[in-house]
């Protein structure tokens, strides 16, 4: 998978802790109930560079760290940082980075130290950047499978939380489908719908009509998703959130994977039954054009969204 063959790349700063530290430094105890029991919520954001401006704009950082602190508040990392710490360590890892390009950025809240499954604190915290330009499946696409894994419930480990442990389920389908050549899997909730993709929401389009699975179906409430149906609204394009069922999949013209890392991703195929003609389809295209236009800065009804790096 795309995310798999990115080259490896290590940043030279990280910050741990609040304090910015060479990458190799930056490092936590082995005990810590973050590894050792899965305690580790996170959130991953994209800054775009706009070279007019000699800018690095943040796509909708508010927006990423209130979803972390719903995170830390269900899993209970306490007391939580806030989203000013957070704030300032983010736009301090990107100027320590001179990141001056398109890139990842990683938060991160743990348990630290030493404890018990159930330890609340100490609560450690971590944020790095790397660079990460547009995938190039952004314009091919990718074919995709769907899961013999189911997604994992809401009351068992909830996807709606963006928690290190739900992607032991990402992980297991994304390795199924590497291992049978596919660029992507698609996983079907305990209902037999669709939920969404190892590390990213589905979208399909029927009849020229967008459809998502619902909040309910067992998804992470994407940011990249709820920036789409927006979009779609804008763009005049009708779109629901209701439940699809796996042959959905199969009569569907258009389909595209979401989320904050590969942005858009075309599905040509899933399970080796083409969508539509097996390429891109227009209205993928169009909703591809006005999100660049929005990370970039380019369309002045959402500059809001963007927070930026240099003074
Ligand atoms: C499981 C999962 N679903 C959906 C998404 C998309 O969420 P967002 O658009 O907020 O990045 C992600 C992360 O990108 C994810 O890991």
């Amino acid at each position: 998978m795309s995310e798999q063959s990115e080259k490896p790349y290590r940043p030279e700063f990280a910050i741990l802790n609040g304090e910015v530290l060479p990458f190799a430094e930056a490092r936590i105890s082995i005990m810590a109930p973050g590894l050792t029991f899965a305690a580790t919520v996170f959130e991953g954001l994209r800054a775009y560079w706009v070279e007019e401006e000699g800018q690095l704009h943040i796509f909708r950082l508010p927006e990423h760290l209130e979803r972390l602190q719903f995170s830390m508040r269900v899993v209970e990392i306490l007391p939580p940082p806030t989203n000013s710490e957070l704030e300032s360590q983010i736009i301090e890892v990107l100027r320590a980075n001179e990141m001056r390009e398109d890139c990842y950025i990683r938060v991160q809240t743990f348990v630290d130290d030493w404890g018990e499954m159930i330890a609340t604190g100490p609560v450690g915290t971590s944020v790095i950047c790397r660079r990460r330009p547009r995938i190039p499946a952004f314009e091919t696409g990718k074919h995709f499978v769907v899961s013999s894994w189911r997604r994992n419930a809401d009351d068992a480990s909830p996807p709606r939380l963006k928690a290190t442990a739900n992607y032991l389920n990402s992980r297991l389908a994304g390795l199924e489908a590497n291992r049978v050549g596919a660029g992507g899997a698609i996983i079907l909730n305990r209902d037999g719908s669709v939920s969404e993709g190892p590390g990213g929401c589905i979208f399909i389009v029927r009849d020229g009509r967008l459809i998502t699975p619902p909040v309910t179906a067992g998804i992470l409430e994407s940011i990249t998703r709820g920036t789409l149906l927006l979009l779609a609204d804008d763009l005049g394009l009708e779109a629901s959130e209701r439940d699809v069922g796996r042959t959905e999949l199969y009569l569907a013209e258009e389909a595209f994977y979401c989320g904050t890392g590969q942005e858009i991703t075309p599905i040509l195929s899933v399970d080796q039954k083409p969508l539509g003609d097996g390429q891109p389809g227009p209205i993928t295209r169009r909703l591809q054009a006005a999100y660049d236009g929005v990370v970039r800065g380019r369309d002045d009804r959402y500059r809001h969204w963007l927070t930026q790096t240099y003074d």
